[in-house]
């Protein structure tokens, strides 16, 4: 149910709704008008795109992938890495052409790169044709926003850094029908030293538990399989409500629900990854046996620097409670290679680390100093180009791993949903340890749960044959 306040924003969005569907039905080259929709970085963003795009929906737009013909252009961005926003200002700037044969399409950005001041500053100096831009927390006021852009005859910069409460029952634009993308808290209150999102999302506020728990609950009436709650640090989630609840609670009450669907979560800080959420995972049967499990570094004065609050040991611990309980447990992380001030040695704790664990994937990363972090201040000697050859290192490591795990799947039987269609007439799917398994199939399995025998794996992707396709 979305609360009173939810109700007032959304209610007085209303009236913007309809005045920008009136506009755009004189102004726009198309009819119906097309958005063109560009969402970089995370899931969190994803999901703030398909509200956006919920929105633009309500007021009367379709989509297109190509910008050439759009009459309203958004980049939802992303500032969590340099290589990130290089991309975003190379992709703004190509634009200018598209408004230049075009002047009456709408540029807009928003997302986290915009909480940024010197970014919004140089988009109002060096990007005139961008008409608006605003941020993370003013998403629920998009109509009114473009509503200015379109009548005010100047351009919309609205980029308050400061979070109001959270508006629920905004409309959501969701582009599968199996999967979905379930933000169950926003903002991040860790402040690791090298990292930016905490600056740009806010402080972390939950959704109450009834909000989460009735959204998933019409997910699954409407046939979604695959349910990913989101949040920076899901383990953290409850605290601040009215409501005492925690992240395991919450996932004992969506595993609830009648139904045939999986769970997901993500991310899991390690330090408040509980001995409590591990046993309830392992307990509830529609919990995906996957956990990522960011460790980011295997050396524990690197961790300190990093402000991650938990040390080698700590994790390893966790690690080998989480093998215990649930044994069949697909574990993958984050990891930053050359932070400032790493040496060899340590990295080869990192590597050490992951040979340990025997992660079934990665997502490894090269430091990018983030302006106004804590670590973005030390001194940074290692060059690029020897960071890069660790991460080399570190990427052969866990593809002999990954290709080992596979191997032991060769033989067994797995249950798989199928997602989309690959190349050569395969179909793809993922096994609930979130592992891809490709097999001869027809689209119109997309959606449903098979079965899968494993005939042979291919470094971290398993090949196989349809056993049975469920109803
Ligand atoms: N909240 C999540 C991660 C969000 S960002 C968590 O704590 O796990 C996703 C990943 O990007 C991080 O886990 C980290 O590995 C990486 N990352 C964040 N800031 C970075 C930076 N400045 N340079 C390189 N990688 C970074
Ligand atoms: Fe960034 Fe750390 Fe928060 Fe993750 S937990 S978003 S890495 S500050
Ligand atoms: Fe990027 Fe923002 Fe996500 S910085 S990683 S899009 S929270």
């Amino acid at each position: 149910m979305p609360n009173s306040q939810s109700e007032m924003e959304l209610q007085s969005q209303q009236d913007f709704v309809d005045q920008v569907r009136e506009i755009m039905a004189v102004r726009a080259a198309h009819q119906p008008p097309l958005a063109h929709v560009w969402t970089y970085g995370c899931q969190q963003n994803v999901a703030d795109s398909q509200k956006i795009k919920g929105m633009l929906q309500e007021m009367g737009f379709d989509f297109t992938d190509s910008p050439d013909e759009a009459d309203f252009i958004l980049f939802n961005t992303c500032a969590v890495r340099e290589h990130a926003e290089d991309r975003v200002f190379g992709n703004v700037g190509a634009l200018k052409h598209v408004k230049t044969r075009r002047p009456s399409v709408i540029i807009a950005l928003c997302g986290c790169m915009m909480q940024q001041p010197q970014v919004a500053d140089r988009i109002r100096k060096s990007f005139p044709y961008v008409s608006m831009v605003f941020g993370t927390h003013v998403i629920h006021r998009f109509p009114e926003l473009l509503f200015e852009a379109l009548t005010g005859g100047k351009r919309v910069f609205e980029l308050p850094d400061r979070q109001g409460e959270i508006v629920e029952g905004l409309p959501v634009m969701r582009e599968s029908d199996f999967k979905a993308w379930l933000p169950i808290m926003y903002g991040c209150d860790n402040f690791c030293s090298y990292c930016i999102v905490p600056y740009v999302r806010g402080r972390e506020r939950s959704r109450s538990s009834d909000a989460v728990v009735n959204e998933a609950k019409e997910l699954v009436k409407a046939g979604y399989k695959d349910i990913t709650l989101l949040g920076q640090n899901v383990n953290s989630y409850g605290k601040g409500l009215p409501e005492q609840v925690n992240f395991a609670d919450l996932l004992e009450r969506i595993n609830q629900i009648p139904g045939d669907f999986r769970i997901r979560f993500m991310t899991s800080h390690p330090k408040d990854a509980t001995h409590e959420l591990i046993d309830t995972m392992s307990r509830c049967d529609k919990v995906a046996r996957h956990l990522h499990l960011p460790f980011q570094s295997g050396n524990d004065q690197i961790l300190k620097a990093m402000n991650r609050h938990y040390t080698r040991q700590q994790y390893l611990d966790l690690v080998s409670y989480v093998k215990e309980k649930i044994p069949d447990i697909c574990l993958t992380s984050d990891i930053i290679v050359g932070f400032p001030g790493e040496t060899y040695e340590q990295f080869l704790d990192t590597l050490d680390l992951v040979r340990q664990v025997e992660f079934s994937s990665l997502y490894t990363f090269i430091y990018s100093p983030r302006g106004g972090t804590p670590a973005a201040k030390l001194p940074d000697p290692v060059p690029h180009e020897e960071k890069a050859g660790w991460l080399n290192e570190l990427l052969k490591v866990q593809e002999g791993i990954a290709a080992k795990r596979s191997a032991g799947m060769v033989g067994s039987t797995v249950r798989v949903l199928c997602e989309e269609m690959g190349k050569n007439g395969e179909m793809c799917g993922r096994t609930s340890g979130n592992i891809i398994v490709g097999f001869p199939g027809k689209s119109e399995m997309i959606g449903r749960f098979a079965q899968v025998h494993i005939t042979s794996s291919l470094n971290w992707i398993l090949k196989g044959e349809l056993v049975e396709l469920e109803d």
